[in-house]
Order: C-alpha cells, then structure tokens, then sequence
C-alpha cells in the first residue's frame, strides 16, 4: 500500500514535470492542397513534432508513418451524432482510423467533436456517450494509456472569465459538463480549450490593451490583478487558461489538465481588423510559443504545463467570413512562411530564426508633422547618416514622409543597438520583423539581399550565411557630424513635405 502510494505521488510530479509541447493544427480548406507528402515533409523540415488534423485523413495517416511525430486525430462534428448513438459505429470508427494506422502512426489523442457546445448544441446529448464509446473501443484494443479522448470547448463556455477565480461554466451545460469532467478526470485525459485572444481583444471594446493579448511587457500599473487571489495576469492567454481552471474547480474538479488546442492570430484581414496584421501574428505567435516552452504555467497553477496547438499550419483560401479567417496560418500552400518567428532560445519546435531581425518603421497613420519631426531629429541630433535618402540615392523613393521617416527612425534604431525604448519618437514609430528595404535600397539591419534578390525575411528555416560585406560599410555610423549638405538636403525635403 505505501509502495503504491509512493508510485501514485512519483506519478503525480511526474505528469507535473513534463515539459509543455507546441504542436499546429492542419486545416485543410485549401484550394491548392499540399500533398500528404509535402505536409510531412514541411513538418520535418520545420521540427513540428505535435500535429492536431481535423479529420482522420487515411492517406494523411500513412504519410505521418514512421515519422516519430504525435498525431492527434478527430471525429468531425458531421459524425458525431451516429458515434454517440452506437458503441459499434465508435468501435468501428476507432478500428479504420486508429488501430489500423498504430504504431506506426503516433496516434496520442482523439478530439471528438469541435467546439460541440457552442456551435453543435443539438448533438450535446450524445458528447460524453460518444467520448465513453471511443474510449471503450480503445479500451477493448488496448490503447487507452496512450491515447487520450476529449473534446476542445470554445472558451465562450466560460462565463465572467475576469477575474479568473469568478469565472464559471455558463450553467446551461452543467448536465453535460459534469459528466464530461467526470469522464476526463477518470481516464486520464485533458479538458481542451481553444484560446483567442484576438477575439476577446476586439469583442473587449478598448477595455482590453493590445498589449496584453500580445503577451507584451506591461506597466506595472496596467497588469491585471485577480482581486480575489492577489495573482498579477500578465497576458490574456493566461487569464483564459486559469478562468478554465476555476471554472472547472468551481464544479469540485481541481485535477484535470489543460491543453490548449486552438490558439494565433490572423496575419491579415479586412478594413474592419486593422489588427490583424503580420506583425501582430508574428509577435503573438513568437511570445506565445516561448510561453509555452518555459514551462511557466499560469499564475494559478505555475509549473504546470500548458502544451498548445497554434492555429494553424497553412492559410486556408476556401474558408468563407471575414479575410482574417483565410490567414492565421504560419505559411502558404507552398510552404512559403507567411513571417519569420522569433523564436531564438525557444529551441525544439519550428527551426530556429536566426536572422533575429527588428527593424522600426514610421506608422504610416501618424500625425506628417509628427513623423517630419522623428525624420529630422533622427538626421539631426540623432546623427543618422541620411544621405541615401537624397535625390539620386537609393532610398529618395517612396519620396514622402512616411518612407523617409521609416529610414530615419530605423537607422537610429540599429544604430542603438536596437535597445528598447529607441523606437517609439513619441509613439509614431513602431517595431516591426518585416524587412522595409526595397528595390536597392537596403535598410540598416537588414540582410536580406541575395544575389540580387530582395529575399522577404519571411523564412522560417535558418537562412545559410549571406554576404553582406559592400552593403552594410555605406550605413556604420562614421562617428562624424552631418555635412551641411545632408542638412540642406533634409530641409529642402521638408519643404517639400510642409
Ligand atoms: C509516441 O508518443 C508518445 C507521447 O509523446 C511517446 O511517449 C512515445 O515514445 C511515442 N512513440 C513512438 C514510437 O515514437
Ligand atoms: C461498447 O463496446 C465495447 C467493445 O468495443 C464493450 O467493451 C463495451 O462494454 C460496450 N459498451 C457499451 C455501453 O455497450
Ligand atoms: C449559456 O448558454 C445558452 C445556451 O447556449 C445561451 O443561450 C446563453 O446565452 C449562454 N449564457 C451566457 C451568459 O452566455
Ligand atoms: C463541491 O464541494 C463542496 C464541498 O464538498 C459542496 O458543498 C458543493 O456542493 C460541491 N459543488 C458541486 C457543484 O458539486
Ligand atoms: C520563464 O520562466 C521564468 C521563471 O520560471 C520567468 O521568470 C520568466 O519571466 C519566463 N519567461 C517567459 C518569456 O515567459
Ligand atoms: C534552436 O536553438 C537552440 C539554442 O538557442 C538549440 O538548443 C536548439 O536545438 C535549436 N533548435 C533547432 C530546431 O534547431
Ligand atoms: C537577438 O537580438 C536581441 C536584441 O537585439 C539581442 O539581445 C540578442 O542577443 C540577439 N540574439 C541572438 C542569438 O543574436
Ligand atoms: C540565386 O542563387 C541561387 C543559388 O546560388 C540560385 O539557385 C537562384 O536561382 C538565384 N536566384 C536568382 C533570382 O538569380
Ligand atoms: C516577397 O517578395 C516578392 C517579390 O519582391 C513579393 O512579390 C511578395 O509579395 C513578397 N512576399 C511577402 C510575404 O512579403
Ligand atoms: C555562418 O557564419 C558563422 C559565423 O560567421 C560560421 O561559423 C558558420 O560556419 C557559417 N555557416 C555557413 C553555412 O557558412
């Protein structure tokens, strides 16, 4: 007894211990669909280890043979409803889709359903029946100790998720709820939340601080602080994950897991989600998957692991709604990475950036006079070299304020050694990961140039060694002062602007 006591508690830190994973979700409406070969040869390529498919594709499955990546499989929503109705049609779904594809494919989870709750209230009555169905089948073939069943919620089934310890599961759904966490704590399993802090972000009307979604550093003064446990949330992500936590121990459930199947942020979208910019996207992603890797757990429950799934691999074109819907992907059809993430000391997913690129750039919505100013004390006081933006030179166009201003602020930037607090000159400039330089105009900072070719700094994949002596000697700051033609140079310009 005390023996078995003693492997429960090893048992018990073990699960604690194990480090969080980052994995991508694989949707497939896509008009131009990589095939299965080229998918596994992306994920090889970029390290992905953990992939989540909304399907059960066969030929999918085969590909991911032998490959020593873990797959997570589905029961679509459409199959829901004859699953839950029959043990036989679950035990037969288990036999085409899992047992004939293990070991060989590293099958480790089923995701029953999506967001079934919320988007399938009809077929809530046969949720948990369709999850015990599948579990019995794997149960029967022994391979319930390493593939677990759930079923991913939309986090709208939480309620007053801020403060997190107030927040509770809309309590229409407690008859499902229970059992469900019941089900989840007895076998094992996780309970599966999908996180969007780009939609609390805009459905928070301004309440929430972009920021926050972004996992960016905030003022002391502006860090959410949970009144009734004193715990300080840094980052919404967090916020959503410990509201989950509380939700589920407000039903007398303090054990079950979490793992976070869906979360990112879109790279582009229409004129109503200024948001959803590449930018944004990389920032989010980037901060989300360091998050994850450092094993920091939530303020409530620190250490724990949070493994998560980003959504998503590819931008998929087919998708109906708004533009941001088609592009939270991390690469194109091609496998052409949509932005570079930064992922330097994130290390086991995605191969490394290591370019670790930032540029600043002048917002092209700030105040003229504004950014005329930033472009002049750059040139000036800033002792930027700005005779490449002179008529001739290879940075004169775009000849407006916007693109001088943008080589202005960054120069000064990478001649600071890019030190925080370098790009802001009162708030109309802005970091970015995309590399500015055009045509023969090369920024500061940037090695971007192959023979020739303005390589986008979109790749994900180490880039080999680019020669960039004769490029950068033009920009190294001299140490010397502005000629008065340089001045005379940016005043005329001013004219020009004013
Ligand atoms: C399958 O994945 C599990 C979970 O990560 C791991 O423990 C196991 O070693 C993997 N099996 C193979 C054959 O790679
Ligand atoms: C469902 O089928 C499995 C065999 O696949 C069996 O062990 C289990 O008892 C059945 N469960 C129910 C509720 O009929
Ligand atoms: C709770 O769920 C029900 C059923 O979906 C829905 O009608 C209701 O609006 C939800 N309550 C809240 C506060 O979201
Ligand atoms: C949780 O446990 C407490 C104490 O045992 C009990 O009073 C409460 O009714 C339980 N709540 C639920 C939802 O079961
Ligand atoms: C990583 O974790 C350490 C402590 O566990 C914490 O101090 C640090 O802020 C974390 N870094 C990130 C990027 O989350
Ligand atoms: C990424 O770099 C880290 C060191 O920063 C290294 O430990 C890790 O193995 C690298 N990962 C890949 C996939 O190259
Ligand atoms: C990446 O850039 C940051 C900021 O410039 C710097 O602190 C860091 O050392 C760089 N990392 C690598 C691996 O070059
Ligand atoms: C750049 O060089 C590589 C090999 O060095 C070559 O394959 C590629 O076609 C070149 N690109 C252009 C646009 O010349
Ligand atoms: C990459 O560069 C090419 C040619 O300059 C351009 O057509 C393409 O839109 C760029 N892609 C991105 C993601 O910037
Ligand atoms: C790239 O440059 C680094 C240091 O400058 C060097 O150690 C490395 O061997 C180079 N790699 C290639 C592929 O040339």
């Amino acid at each position: 007894m005390a023996l078995l006591l003693l492997f429960l508690l090893l048992a018990g830190s073990v699960s604690a211990r194990e480090d969080a994973f980052v994995g991508v979700n694989i949707g497939t409406d896509i008009s131009d669909m990589p095939t299965p070969a080229e998918i596994v040869a992306l994920l090889k390529a970029q390290n992905i280890q953990h992939v989540r498919l909304y399907d059960s594709d066969r030929a999918m499955l085969i590909a991911l043979a032998n490959t020593g990546i873990r797959v997570t499989v589905s029961v679509p929503n459409d199959q829901l409803l004859g699953i839950g109705q029959s043990n036989a049609t679950a035990a037969n779904w288990v036999a085409r889709n899992v047992i004939a594809h293990v070991p060989a494919t590293n099958i480790t989870a089923i995701t029953v359903g999506s967001e079934v709750l919320t988007t399938l209230p009809n077929a809530a009555p046969v949720l948990v029946s369709s999850l015990k169905f599948i579990q019995s089948a794997l149960v029967a073939a022994n391979l319930d100790r390493q593939i677990k069943v759930s079923t991913p919620h939309s986090s709208s089934v939480i309620i007053d998720s801020f403060p997190p310890s107030q927040a509770f599961f809309n309590r229409t759904w407690n008859p499902v709820m229970v059992p469900l966490l019941k089900f989840l704590q007895s076998t094992g399993s996780y309970f599966m939340l999908n996180v969007y802090p780009y939609y609390d972000y805009r459905q928070s009307n301004g309440v929430i601080p972009l920021d926050y979604a972004l996992f960016r550093p905030l003022p002391p003064n502006k860090e959410a602080v949970d009144a009734n446990t004193l715990l300080h949330y840094t980052n919404v992500f967090d916020a959503v994950v410990d509201a989950a936590y509380f939700a589920m121990s407000n039903l007398n459930f303090t054990n079950i897991p979490i793992v976070v199947t869906e979360s990112g942020w879109p790279s582009k979208g229409d004129s109503s989600e200024p948001d959803a910019t590449i930018d944004n996207a990389n920032t989010y992603n980037s901060n989300l998957i360091r998050h994850v890797f450092n094993n920091t757990g939530t303020p409530k429950h620190p250490g724990i692991p949070v493994s998560t799934y980003i959504y998503e691999l590819y931008n998929e074109d087919l998708r109906s709604g708004p533009d941001s819907e088609k592009n939270w992907g991390l690469f194109d059809a091609s496998g052409e990475p949509v932005y570079t993430l930064h992922l330097i000391g994130a290390g086991t997913v995605l191969a490394n950036d290591t370019t670790n690129q930032t540029f600043c750039v002048a917002k092209s919505n700030a105040e003229p006079k504004m950014l005329q100013a930033a472009l002049d004390w750059a040139c000036g006081p800033g002792k930027v070299d700005c005779s490449p933006l002179l008529k001739g030179q290879p940075c004169s166009e775009p000849d407006n304020v916007v693109g001088h201003a943008t080589y202005a602020v960054n120069a000064y930037y990478q001649q600071m050694q890019k030190s925080p607090g370098t790009c802001d000159f009162k708030g109309v400039a802005t970091v970015t990961t995309t590399d500015p330089s055009h045509g023969s105009c090369i920024f500061p900072g940037s090695n971007g140039y192959k023979n020739g070719t303005h390589l986008n700094g979109t790749s994900l994949a180490p880039l080999a060694n680019s020669s960039t002596s004769g490029c950068l000697s033009q920009y190294t700051y001299n140490g010397g002062y502005f000629t008065s033609s340089v001045i005379l140079g940016v005043l005329l310009l001013s004219a020009v602007f004013l």
